[in-house]
């Protein structure tokens, strides 16, 4: 009771200085249902995230090291010059611990991660409800029926806001309370049809509907690519060498979270499709707190996902190794949770940045959005969460992601400075951009996956909005065509029982991001794009907190971060899961297709001497004609008919696909 009395004593002193910190846009939640009013005494998780410095200079040095002409292409920075670069400045750190303390917070409850990144509190609602001047309640998932805390808008002293970026529980919701339901991966994108989409056709498209012997000016082991995608289809489409080369430091990755692959399915695909690869080869597989893989083929976890990026990237560049990145335990990476914490604990373990405060009994150093590790659950991962622990590949391909709308804009730009250090020491981050055209799937996180009062306001990919990741769309061959034909974008009509009709084309994910704005490598691109090729939709330029997304009947940021950068093929593409060969088309595929091309190029760079390619973007927008440029369809979703393939840049398929000579010789060219 003392601590109470003196603890609001001192609140009401400093009250008349508070300020707005971050309001929620009641619009654009309509996934949840705010409930009761949090109990005084619940204990709230309370995260302090921590504005770093120099993120501008960061992405300055970012776009120096990726800059063909700049003189310090490849220079990429260690871990250690990156924490260095970014820990937020000591009296930033000292000023909320002040705060904290004289608002009556035990020092001895009061943690601060490693990086100092974070500062963690376990406090009661009553305590956190004062301090931030904030009524916290329990949200409920319309969907799943999980439950949450945060509230609609809070506050912060006047001389701290510009030290802290965002709090939690807050805007955004504390982790699940109760967690029930099982997520979809990026490729189906919901819970009505998870995974990358098949076909009930069990071989493929037959060839019987071409004209007797046609196309019989084609290698045997490529007549048939159209819809029946193998390896060697993959090989010719982008002129890829076979593969031969296996050295020390061109391992590539691939993220994984709540699919597993089965080693039988694999071994099956390896016989069948790439019988270079020895049927019993094995992924590296680094379990981050907790992931398991293997698993049986007949799991139900083994929703074929995994089993296709293992398959394409091991057939692409076997005998290089792969490493499967496994995140999170059973029990959380299948929760409804993770649908909101897709990269965290991830990056936790890859860059140990983030990680490394304990505080009553509770480990880990991200908002209490995040797994809390030593995990009581009986699947749980016992042990503490793994910061730093783990090397990252060069290149890494993750078939993940949601809706931007779905976070705040703190915590995605948060992340998004995550990413960007990646890139600062040499790592190339490949994410898909989705595979709903203009909008997201069903429930992300609207019904209908668009947003505004109608419904036809574009719905941005997260994190593809991120300007320092490479975001890949998707192509595709017709099942009539050959890999003589130019691509298109993709587009599938995938029809089919418990599909709402909204949803039955389901085509390359593009667009523009409401809290990025178009990077200076991309200006060009997009600009030329909307002098020639606009298609007059109304548009919007998103404000400082995105909160007026579709204003004025826009239907997209105008001023946004354009998406995809670069695409690849991913349908109609032969697939073994639970031991049934199937054909499968998903936007996923396209990714460790690109991650594949990238490995190939960083080898040959190795052999000569040189570092890898990093990130790309800068030096892709600056060399356009390495790419296929890809001309034919488009992304309709949001009621509309979504943007058109062009020539140049399209927010559909990006600059193209790939055309590895040339990308080859242009990156061996450069220092
Ligand atoms: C702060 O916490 C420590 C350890 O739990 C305890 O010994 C101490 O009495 C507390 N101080 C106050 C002022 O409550
Ligand atoms: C490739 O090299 C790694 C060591 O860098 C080794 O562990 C792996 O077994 C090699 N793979 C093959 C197929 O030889
Ligand atoms: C975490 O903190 C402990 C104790 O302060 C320290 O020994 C350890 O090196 C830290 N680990 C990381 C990854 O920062
Ligand atoms: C391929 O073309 C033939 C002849 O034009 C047509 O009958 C068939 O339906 C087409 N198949 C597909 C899958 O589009
Ligand atoms: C253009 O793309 C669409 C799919 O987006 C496809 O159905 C059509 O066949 C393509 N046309 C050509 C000429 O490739």
């Amino acid at each position: 009771m003392r601590f109470f009395a003196v603890f609001f004593a001192t609140v009401s002193a400093v009250r008349a200085s508070h300020v707005l910190h971050e309001r929620r846009e009641a619009s654009i939640h309509h996934a949840w249902r705010q409930g009761e009013r949090v109990q005084a005494d619940a204990i709230v998780p309370l995260r302090i995230a921590l504005k770093q410095t120099n993120l501008d200079a960061g992405a300055e040095k970012l776009n120096a090291l990726s800059h063909p002409d700049s003189e310090y292409y490849g220079k990429h920075l260690s871990v250690e010059e990156v924490d260095d670069l970014f820990a937020p400045a000591e009296h930033s750190i000292d000023s909320v611990r002040e705060w904290l303390i004289q608002s009556g917070i035990n020092e001895t409850a009061i943690a601060h991660s490693y990086s100092r990144g974070w500062i963690a509190a376990n406090i009661p609602a009553k305590v956190a409800e004062g301090l931030f001047h904030a009524k916290l309640y329990e949200y409920e998932s319309i969907k799943t029926g999980s439950i949450r805390m945060g509230c609609h808008e809070y506050h912060l002293p006047a001389h701290l806001v510009d030290y802290v970026d965002y709090v939690t529980p807050g805007v955004k919701l504390s982790a699940a309370l109760k967690k029930r339901v099982k997520r979809g991966r990026f490729g189906g994108g919901s819970s009505h049809h998870g995974g990358p989409y098949r076909r009930p056709n069990g071989h493929g498209y037959p060839p019987h509907h071409f004209p007797p012997g046609w196309p019989g000016n084609l290698p045997e082991d490529v007549r048939y690519c159209g819809g029946n995608m193998t390896p060697p289809c993959w090989r010719y489409l982008y002129k890829l060498p076979f593969p031969h080369i296996n050295d020390s430091v061109n391992a590539a990755g691939v993220f994984e979270q709540g699919d597993y692959f089965a080693q039988s399915d694999t071994s099956q695909y390896f016989q069948k499709y790439a019988p270079y690869v020895p049927s019993d080869y094995s992924p590296q597989v680094v379990s981050v707190d907790g992931g398991q893989a293997p698993v049986a083929a007949d799991d139900p976890n083994n929703g074929g996902g995994s089993d296709g990026d293992i398959d394409i990237l091991t057939s692409l560049i076997y005998p290089q190794s792969v490493v499967v990145y496994q995140v999170d335990d059973a029990n959380y990476a299948s929760q409804e949770l993770s649908k909101d914490n897709l990269f965290n604990t991830f990056l936790d373990a890859v860059d140990g940045s983030y990680c490394n405060y304990s505080a009553y009994g509770i480990t880990g150093d991200s908002p209490g959005i995040d797994p809390t590790y030593p995990d009581p659950a009986p699947d749980g991962y016992k042990g503490q969460r793994q910061c730093g622990a783990y090397k990252l590949t060069r290149v890494l391909s993750i078939g993940y992601g949601s809706a931007e709308v779905d976070f705040p804009k703190n915590y995605v730009q948060r992340q998004c400075n995550e990413f960007m250090k990646l890139g600062l020491q040499g790592h190339t981050i490949l994410i898909g951009s989705g595979s709903f055209g203009v909008g997201n799937g069903p429930g992300v996180p609207t019904p209908s996956g668009c947003l505004g009062a109608q419904g036809n306001v574009f719905n941005p990919v997260y994190p593809v909005g991120c300007p320092w990741v490479t975001s890949v769309g998707t192509t595709m061959v017709g099942p009539n065509q050959t890999v003589n034909d130019p691509e298109s974008a993709y587009q599938i009509d995938m029809s089919g029982p418990g599909l709402p009709d909204a949803f039955k084309y389901i085509s390359s994910g593009g667009g523009f991001s409401n809290y990025f704005s178009t990077p200076d490598y991309q200006k060009r691109a997009v600009s030329e794009w909307r002098r020639f090729h606009d298609p007059g939709y109304p548009t919007y330029v998103a404000n400082a907190d995105a909160s007026n997304i579709g204003a004025n009947g826009g239907r997209y940021n105008r001023a946004g971060r354009g998406y995809p950068d670069i695409s690849a093929t991913g349908a109609y593409f032969h697939t073994i899961v639970n031991g049934e060969d199937d054909i499968s088309s998903s936007t996923t595929h396209a990714i460790p297709i690109v991650a594949s091309v990238i490995t190939l190029i960083n080898q040959q760079r190795t052999l000569a001497g040189k570092g890898p390619v990093g990130f790309l973007n800068t030096a892709l927008y600056n060399n356009p004609w390495m790419l296929n440029d890809i001309t034919n369809g488009s992304n309709a979703n949001c009621q509309s008919g979504g943007f058109k393939a062009v020539q140049g840049w399209d927010p559909i398929t990006g600059l193209g696909t790939p055309n590895y000579p040339k990308m080859l010789k242009y990156f061996m060219s450069l220092p």
